[in-house]
C-alpha cells in the first residue's frame, strides 16, 4: 500500500503535473493580504533601517543554536520584534514583475506567507492576536479576546511554551500565492520556504538575547480556525515560539 505521504511524493512529480494558471496566461493574486478590516487598528513598528541590534557573529551563532522551550518573565522590546519581523518576512523590494523580494528565499519568489502572532509579552502592545503587514511594517490588531493564548496552546498540543512565550509566530500559507505558478508541486514549495523562515528566526533571536522553538505538532482545524482560515485557500504551514532567556 501507498501511504500519503508517499503517494503526495509520487502525484507531484513533474510528470503528473497539468499547466499551471501562470502558463495559461491567468492573472497573478496580489502579493499580500489586504487588511483583514478597516476597522482594526493597526501598530506601527520601528523602522528596520533604524533598529540597532547587537552584532553577533554568524559561525557563532549557528553553532550555539539550540531549541528553547523556557522563557523568562521579561517582555520583548517593540525593537525587538521589529527586527524579528524583518529578518522572517521582510520586504526589501517590490520589482516590478510585481514580485517581492524578502529577506527570506522563496520559491520563484512568490512569497506565500502571511504572518500571524499571538503576542503574550511585548512592551508596549496588548496581548493579543496580530498580523504581520509587510509593506507597512506595521500589525493588525485582529483580535484581543480573553484566553486567547490557551486556544492556541490547547490548538499546539498543550505545549505550555506557546503560552509562556513572548511572542509566537504562526506562518500561514495563501495557497494560490504559490500554486498560481507551480500547481499542485506548490505545497511542496510551502513546506521549504517555512524552513527557511523559521531558521531565520532561530538566528535572529539570539541576536535579541531570546531563545526560539519550532513547533509542526498542532492541530491543523484548530489553529485554523482560531485565525479565521479556511484550511484551504489558507492554512498554518508552521510555528515557533519566542522569549527572553531565562
Ligand atoms: C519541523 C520541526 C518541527 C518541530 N516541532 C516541534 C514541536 O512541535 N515541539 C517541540 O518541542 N519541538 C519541535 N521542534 C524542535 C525539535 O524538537 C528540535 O529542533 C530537535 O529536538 C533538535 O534540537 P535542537 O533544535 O536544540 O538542536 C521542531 C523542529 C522542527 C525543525
Amino acid at each position: 500500500m501507498i501511504g500519503q505521504g508517499k503517494r503526495f511524493m509520487e502525484e507531484t512529480k513533474y510528470r503528473c503535473l497539468e499547466e499551471s494558471d501562470q502558463n495559461k496566461g491567468l492573472p497573478q493574486p496580489p502579493l499580500v493580504l489586504p487588511m483583514d478590516d478597516d476597522k482594526h487598528p493597526v501598530v506601527d513598528l520601528p523602522a528596520p533601517q533604524e533598529l540597532k541590534m547587537p552584532k553577533l557573529d554568524l559561525t557563532e551563532a549557528i553553532n550555539n543554536r539550540v531549541s528553547v522551550r523556557k522563557y523568562a518573565d521579561k517582555p520583548l522590546s517593540q525593537s525587538e520584534l521589529s527586527y524579528l519581523l524583518w529578518t522572517t518576512q521582510g520586504i526589501k523590494q517590490v520589482t516590478t514583475r510585481p514580485a517581492t523580494l524578502r529577506t527570506v528565499p522563496s520559491a520563484g519568489s512568490r512569497h506565500p506567507f502571511e504572518t500571524y502572532l499571538l503576542i503574550n509579552r511585548v512592551q508596549g502592545i496588548e496581548a493579543g492576536l496580530y498580523r504581520y503587514l509587510p509593506l507597512e511594517h506595521a500589525l493588525e490588531q485582529i483580535s484581543l479576546e480573553e484566553g486567547l493564548a490557551d486556544r492556541i496552546t490547547a490548538a499546539c498540543m498543550r505545549q505550555a511554551m506557546v503560552r509562556n512565550s513572548g511572542v509566537t509566530f504562526i506562518w500561514t500559507a495563501v495557497r494560490y500565492r504559490t500554486y498560481w505558478r507551480y500547481g499542485e508541486r506548490g505545497y511542496r514549495y510551502f513546506h521549504l520556504d517555512a524552513g527557511h523562515v523559521c531558521q531565520n528566526l532561530y538566528l535572529a533571536s539570539a541576536v535579541v538575547d531570546s531563545g526560539c522553538c519550532g513547533i509542526a505538532a498542532f492541530f491543523d482545524d484548530d489553529i485554523n480556525g482560531i485565525l479565521g482560515l479556511d484550511g484551504e485557500e489558507q492554512f498554518t504551514v508552521y510555528i515557533a515560539t519566542v522569549g527572553k532567556k531565562p
